[in-house]
């Protein structure tokens, strides 16, 4: 018998594409379009709706669905996909690494880039395909839950550490084996809630897409990511899954992007019973698939729906054979058909956890904190050096210290990890998440870190929230599981009088506080920024005390906080920082690393500041509320160091640029201090005066320098004239002949800033 055609490797991917779909009865593919929850069993997904891919599959569901795929008639391969979103988060014993936000605090597009490289290393070990990340939604309003998924706020950042963390999984591309294929999601502007509700109808212009929140994505569709994810959110009244303007003409037309898309969760089912704009499934799957979906993500209705549309005329075959060549395509290149990439014992065991991905997890968690202030009590005992164990080691002869290590947070290793890791809630094969050993806490990294003759107390002070069943019913329309209400726990004396104590027999109380997972995640937004529960009566106690009190803030956003916090001796955020966050949290405090973080995010000092991001529109009346001001408690760009770097000498080399030229700059950096530090100098773009209303800076540039104490080094600067653009009244991004700024510095801050003008001849 000869081999059939879409078998043969030898022939052109068309070719076998052609043949195949020719083979397939509309039944089939209609299944390749559907991209279903392996959660509940595989067999009848595979037997009786022929999908072409599934998501949240155990192991053993992936094992046994690469069994069946192999039984059927024409054994298509699978797509197996998952979040494997800050390591490869459902697999027992994975590297969990920060959360994006922890990941962007570092700015450091190389660093990410190696984090999704053995994120993407562990994942095709396991017979998974294809990620779910990275997330390019801009952070915008504080309040909404996802916020931890985000870059931060800025789109030339995101930009930077998206297309890093694309080239990190994708690898050597379609036919690299440790590769999986990368999505950009959430296509586009679903973060702009309104009022922090998740995937409220987004209130957003095309100007104002093309002007922030597209460009990141067109920044990875021009670097080859693979798929897109489309957001769950309507704008001006229409779902994205269904939008014309967005998938034609600006991402398949303008940006000429030839990848698959994937709707979010239900998008379909979601026009129907959540949106309204559909009567039925039947025309729910007619839309969808004219507007060009792929793959239709958890839609399971879509396939009795797609047939029917099809049987009624709504939609032509030939539009469901566009979308299944696309997918069969994809399936072809990645060779799945020579090897589907099967889960692979032998490569989990030398790969899932290693050495090398331990040592990436922990220069990324030390690298992500962000240090927010210092009365000096930083480092403690003025810093102390590490031993070849890596413990640190006091001067010969100094007194042995006590550090009480307390608050909720101090030693629970779930919230250190963040959601979309172990038993976050959506895998339910790993009930009580990642084994307790791999996490390191903050008060397990004093533990394991303090020098010999040293103490380290621990008391939890207070609880954050207990959980209520919804009042709503336990369940969404569409089945899915709705999340249960928090009520904020109420302080407890006993628990403060126990953190008291600790604090007041201690010379120094470490309080790691912030939020919990209940309060984060897809509906889960909060109405509050505030440190819920008995955290704040925790802080008030501890700051009366009068031991030095050092803040660390896990938390999965940036949360206001309270005057005890705000004047303590220290505060240091951590954002969920993954396995190795306490040991990098408790080397840090010890002087055993340098705080290098930078915020991609700011911190309000009232949630009814939101929203807070630094490149905001001018032209309001004034800037400050009859009873507030609009600053900032802490701005995007700012951090600490354990030295000091003054910035001086700002120079423009030619202050008259022409349009295709690069602004070339110099700027003088001095580390006054006795600290070596890596700084990240900052560049901002200010456009004196526009035709239509714009950002007042934006950030076009940065560098990493590393200084000695001491060191004086001159820092060459460039930006591109074609960077420093804007979106006219009419849509289009340009150049506007004038004068410009160039601001240099250590954060957005306008008083940390150098100025230095230029100007661009029309
Ligand atoms: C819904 C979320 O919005 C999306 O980010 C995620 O990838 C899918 N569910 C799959 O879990």
């Amino acid at each position: 018998m000869s081999t059939a055609a879409y078998l043969d490797p030898s022939l052109p991917v068309a070719e076998r594409v052609e043949d195949l779909l020719a083979r397939m009865t509309l039944p089939e593919k209609v299944g390749q379009m559907l991209q279903l929850d392996a959660r509940d069993g595989v067999g009848p997904l595979i037997e009786d709706k022929h999908v072409g891919s599934i998501l949240h599959a155990s192991p053993e569901n992936v094992r046994e669905a690469h069994a069946l795929t192999e039984a059927t008639r024409l054994r298509i391969p699978l797509l197996v996909a998952e979040d494997a979103i800050h390591g490869h988060s459902f697999w027992v014993g994975a590297t969990i690494f920060p959360t994006q936000l922890g990941m962007a605090a570092t700015w450091d597009p190389e660093l990410v880039e190696r984090v999704a490289r053995a994120t993407a290393v562990e994942v095709a070990a396991t017979g998974i395909h294809w990620t779910f990340s990275p997330v390019l939604c801009i952070a915008r309003d504080l309040r909404w839950g996802r916020v931890d998924e985000t870059f931060g706020e800025d789109p030339f950042l995101i930009g930077e550490l998206a297309s890093a963390m694309v080239r990190g999984y994708q690898g050597g591309g379609d036919t690299d084996p440790t590769g999986v294929l990368a999505t950009a999601k959430h296509f586009a502007g679903y973060s702009e809630t309104q009022g922090g509700r998740d995937a409220s109808e987004a209130d957003i212009s095309r100007r104002k897409l093309r002007s922030w929140f597209l460009p990141p994505f067109e920044r990875v569709a021009r670097e080859g990511v693979a798929t897109f994810m489309l957001g769950y959110q309507s704008m001006d009244g229409v779902p994205v899954t269904v939008n014309g303007w967005l998938l034609d003409e600006v991402l398949r037309g303008e940006w000429g992007y030839t990848g698959t898309l994937v709707t979010d969760w239900d998008n379909v089912g979601r026009m129907v019973w959540e949106q309204k704009i559909q009567p039925d499934h039947v025309h729910a799957a007619a839309a969808a698939i004219r507007a060009g979906n792929d793959m239709v993500m958890t839609t399971p209705q879509f396939y009795e729906g797609a047939l029917e549309a099809v049987a009624q005329g709504l939609v032509a075959e030939s539009a469901v054979d566009d979308a299944v060549r696309r997918i069969l395509t994809l399936k072809v290149r990645l060779g799945l058909f020579e090897d589907p990439r099967r889960p692979d014992v032998a490569r989990q065991q030398a790969v899932i956890a290693s050495g090398e991905h331990t040592a990436v997890n922990l220069e990324i968690a030390r690298r992500s904190l962000v240090l927010l202030s210092n009365d000096g009590t930083l480092p403690l005992a003025g810093g102390l050096t590490a031993g070849d164990d890596g413990r640190a080691v006091a001067p010969a002869g100094s007194p042995g210290r006590t550090v009480a290590v307390v608050g909720p947070n101090a030693d629970d290793d779930h919230t250190q990890l963040g959601d979309w890791a172990g038993a976050s809630g959506q895998a339910d094969w790993l009930p009580t998440g990642h084994p307790r050993e791999m996490t390191a806490t903050v008060l397990d990294g004093f533990r394991e870190h303090v020098p010999g003759g040293w103490t380290v107390t621990h008391a939890r002070g207070a609880d954050i929230l207990t959980l209520e069943p919804d009042p709503e019913g336990a369940f969404f329309p569409d089945g899915q599981p709705r999340p249960q209400v928090v009520v904020p726990a109420s302080p407890d004396d006993a628990l403060i009088a126990e953190a008291v104590d600790a604090a007041r027999e201690a010379d120094y109380v470490v309080a790691v506080v912030g939020d919990r997972i209940e309060l984060v995640g897809e509906g889960r937004s909060t109405a509050t920024l505030e440190l819920v529960g008995g955290q704040v009566a925790l802080l008030d106690a501890l700051a009366a005390t009068g031991t030095p009190l050092v803040v660390v803030v896990v938390a999965s956003k940036p949360l206001v906080l309270p005057p005890s916090a705000r004047d303590a001796a220290a505060i240091v955020w951590a954002a969920n920082p993954g396995m190795r966050g306490g040991q990098a949290v408790a080397e840090l405090l010890l002087g055993l690393v340098e705080p290098e973080g930078r915020l991609p995010v700011s911190f309000a000092e009232h949630a009814g500041q939101q929203p807070t991001y630094y490149n905001q529109v001018r032209g309001q009346h004034g800037d400050r509320y009859a009873d507030l001001t609009q600053r900032t408690a802490f701005a995007f760009g700012e951090g600490l160091s354990y030295t000091t770097v003054e910035y001086a000498d700002l120079r423009v080399q030619d202050a008259v640029v022409g349009l295709d030229d690069v602004v070339r700059a110099q700027v003088t950096l001095r580390n006054v201090g006795a600290r070596a530090v890596r700084e990240t100098v900052q560049v901002y773009v200010s456009d004196a005066v526009t035709t239509v209303t714009w950002a007042d800076k934006e950030l076009k540039a940065y560098r990493k320098v590393e200084l000695a104490p001491g060191e004086t080094a001159v820092i060459d600067l460039e930006v591109p004239v074609a960077d420093c653009t804007l979106v006219d009244a009419a849509g289009h991004r340009v150049v506007e002949a004038g004068d410009f700024e160039l601001l240099v510095g250590p954060s957005s801050r306008d008083e940390a800033l150098l100025r230095a003008g230029f100007t661009v001849k029309g």
